[in-house]
């Protein structure tokens, strides 16, 4: 199989401030982790999925990713998380086959993006001679620069994106810029970037935001109850 999505879920939720690890906190009824993984399994072109988990849930997260996966449990996988997303992401990416050539990296807290949206990334990484893609939306808020309290200018915001998950790209590549990444960068796009990789955008959606706080996840849940009223 020449694809395959690392998806991140080894985070312990901090500022959602359950006491459970974040990606086994329920959506609408359904854990957050279990909706990550759904759209995964319906792709036109399968891919191996590889689930980064805490290593407390290691026996649920399999348990999970069997269920969600059916048949397809075969090309899956399940590892231990480090102490931060990058180590998380190298854990993910050091258990794929060389066969892998376009690999997303998928946060599970962005657990309602739709299956288009890997779709998307996935056949711009492997048209896309070596670069890496990240999904993006316009800015919407007018941005203002700021020196302390002082509002000192507008930035444009035609130069500006917000960006998502899946980010994908090239395996090697990939793995040779996360081996000599420094751990500053905030995404794997950042990593990549830093490593001297070209990346480009495509399209993000709305519905692919990160849920962070008990506000995202009120959002999350009314979207999801919207969606079967
Ligand atoms: N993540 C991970 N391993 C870590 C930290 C984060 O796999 N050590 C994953 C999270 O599970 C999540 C994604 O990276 O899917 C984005 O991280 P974030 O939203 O910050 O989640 P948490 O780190 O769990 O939340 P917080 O920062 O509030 O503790
Ligand atoms: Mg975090």
């Amino acid at each position: 199989m020449d694809r395959a999505v690392v998806v991140v879920a080894a985070g312990s939720g901090t500022r959602l401030g359950i006491g459970t690890a974040k990606a086994f906190v329920p959506v609408a009824g359904s854990l957050m982790l279990e909706r990550a993984l759904a759209p995964l399994f319906t792709l036109p072109s399968p891919a191996l999925v590889v689930v980064v988990a805490p290593a407390t849930h290691l026996d649920e997260c399999r348990a999970l990713v069997a269920s969600v996966a059916g048949a397809a449990v075969a090309y899956t996988a399940v590892v231990p998380g480090g102490a931060d997303r990058h180590a998380s992401v190298e854990a993910g990416l050091a258990v794929l086959p060389d066969s892998v050539t376009a690999v997303l990296v998928h946060d599970a807290a962005r657990c309602l993006t739709p299956a288009a949206q890997f779709g998307r990334v996935f056949d711009a990484v492997l048209a896309g001679a070596g670069a890496g893609f990240v999904p993006a939306l316009p800015v919407t808020d007018t941005i203002k620069r700021v020196d302390g309290d002082v509002v000192v200018e507008t930035v444009d915001r035609a130069a500006l994106v917000g960006v998502q998950t899946p980010q994908g790209f090239p395996l090697a590549a990939l793995r040779q810029a996360y081996a000599a990444s420094s751990r500053s960068e905030t995404d794997d796009a950042g990593v990549f970037q830093a490593a001297g990789g070209t990346v480009r955008f495509v399209a993000g959606d709305a519905d692919a935001f990160k849920i962070t706080t008990p506000w995202d996840l009120g959002r999350a849940e009314s979207i999801v109850r919207a969606r079967s009223a």
